[in-house]
């Protein structure tokens, strides 16, 4: 088994704007996490692990289609680089259902094209039924993703 591999907690990355709800979420869940830079100033976030996306949906409501730059430009230009790209293992969106089909929209894309789970949406900044929900599920999803990869080894 790969240092990569172990059953340890699952890293989260994620992007969350000034509005911070997605960072509010993902701090209740008391995981490892690091934060895709809101401005490019800061310099790019290159990760070099298996982790978990986490990224809230926007482009909605501008009648340009459900999809129409739902994903944070942010979030396209991290996962644009390889490096990053090759250690997505699942995503999980936030968004609101006010945008209607247009809700959680950027984790249905980011599964279409990194071929990864949406693996849970939730609203805003989650409930504590989100929390419990997803530490749960998530701790149990990222064992057997070790236990299968390591199987693959
Ligand atoms: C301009 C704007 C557009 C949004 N578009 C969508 C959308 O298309 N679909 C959706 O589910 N939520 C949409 N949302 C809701 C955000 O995804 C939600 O507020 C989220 O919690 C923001 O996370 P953040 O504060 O971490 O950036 C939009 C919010 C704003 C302000």
């Amino acid at each position: 088994m790969s240092a990569t591999t172990a059953t340890s907690a699952p890293l989260l990355v994620f992007f969350s704007s000034v509005s911070g709800n997605t960072a509010r979420f993902v701090d209740k869940l008391g995981l490892p996490a690091r934060r895709i830079p809101l401005h490019g100033a800061d310099g790019p976030l290159v990760v070099d692990e298996p982790f978990v996306l986490v990224t809230p949906t926007y482009g909605g409501g501008q009648g340009r289609g459900v999809e129409k730059g739902a994903v944070p430009k942010q979030v396209i230009r991290f996962l644009n680089d390889e490096r990053n790209r090759r250690h997505i293992r699942g995503v999980i969106s936030a968004g609101n259902t006010n945008f209607g089909d247009a809700f959680c929209a950027a984790g249905d894309i980011i599964s279409r094209k990194c071929h990864v789970p949406h693996l849970y949406r939730l609203e805003i900044y989650g409930t504590q039924d989100d929390v419990d929900r997803v530490t749960d599920g998530l701790e149990r999803w990222w064992e057997s993703q070790s236990s299968m990869q390591s199987m693959a080894q």
